[in-house]
């Protein structure tokens, strides 16, 4: 592991949604990782060819799940993650160790500032679920970033989240705070706060940026009461929605007096017979010019 101080940033000018420094938060992306793996059918489900890819980078790695299961699944591929999160980065790390993974590396940088990085460094740089930290005006210049540590022909790549699909008014109530909060701190895509936003961005974003061959694979993960799924977003959600709350009375939009209210219907909610729910995530890809 190596860290710069200056490229990690301090908690002042992190912009994701929970405290990235928080081991609850670690072992909830722990958990998270793999329930998401799973929904979407595997690490690369959309079937991208990777003959040429010789190193890549995901950046906001989280605890490094992703990482780590590719470069098992791909010891001839060197794979490196980066996250804001020292302690993400140096759980990631003893993972990597531990599981004698010498194809995995992990450091420690903002996704915010430039990447580390040298220009054409990379055959394909992914992102997954960055849409609680990435600001919308940024957006343009992080792909910029990413397209110069690509080679030529290289592939960016990029699945995100949308969220609040429920029949349960409690579930719904949650997620729709949340989504205000994420406009009114400016890191929302949605005019009036109904959603996150960034989906319907994606594909324009590559596109505007003159990658060609872009492709799209939309995925729903079901978690209703009954699935497989259930269990795990049950206890996922029971500590997101938790530590989500700062970011809620921080922005406003609710008291912790009515979270905590609120709170307790959501988990009970959950755990009914006819409870039901999904999320939509999408992937969209495409390839650097030249
Ligand atoms: C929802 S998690 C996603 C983790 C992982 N990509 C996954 O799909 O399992 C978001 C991650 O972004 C990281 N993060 C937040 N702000 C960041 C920034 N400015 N630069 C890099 N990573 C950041 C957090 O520490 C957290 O690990």
């Amino acid at each position: 592991m190596s860290t710069s101080q200056d490229q990690s940033g301090s908690q002042a000018d992190n912009t994701y949604v929970i405290n990235s420094a928080d081991a609850a938060e670690m072992a909830r992306l722990m958990r998270q990782d793999q329930l998401v793996t799973q929904g979407m059918g595997g690490l690369f489900p959309e079937g991208i060819d990777l003959t040429d890819v010789h190193r890549m980078l995901d950046i906001a790695c989280g605890p490094g799940g992703w990482v780590l299961e590719t470069a098992f699944a791909h010891s001839d591929i060197d794979v490196v993650g980066v996250d804001i999160s020292e302690r993400m980065i140096a759980y990631a790390t003893a993972q990597a160790k531990v599981q004698g993974l010498e194809n995995a590396s992990f450091r420690v940088m903002n996704a915010l500032k430039p990447l580390d990085f040298a220009d054409g460094s990379f055959d394909l740089v992914n992102t997954r679920l960055i849409v609680a930290f990435m600001l919308p005006q940024k957006w343009p210049w992080f792909i910029q970033e990413c397209l110069r540590i690509l080679r030529p022909g290289g592939i960016l790549r990029f699945t995100d989240l949308e969220w609040g699909l429920s029949n349960k008014a409690a579930f719904e109530k949650t997620c729709g705070l949340f989504n205000q909060a994420l406009r009114k701190a400016g890191q929302s895509f949605s005019p009036n706060g109904l959603h996150m936003g960034l989906l319907p961005m994606l594909r324009r974003f590559l596109q505007d940026a003159g990658c060609h061959n872009i492709g799209r694979l939309a995925h729903v993960i079901e978690f209703s009461y009954g699935t497989e799924a259930h269990d795990g977003f049950y206890h996922d959600l029971a500590v997101a929605f938790k530590l989500l709350q700062p970011f809620i009375t921080k922005w406003q939009v609710a008291t912790q007096a009515e979270l905590d209210v609120l709170y307790q219907q959501v988990l009970l909610e959950m755990q009914l017979e006819d409870f039901c729910a999904v999320w939509i995530l999408l992937t969209v890809w495409g390839y650097k010019p030249g």
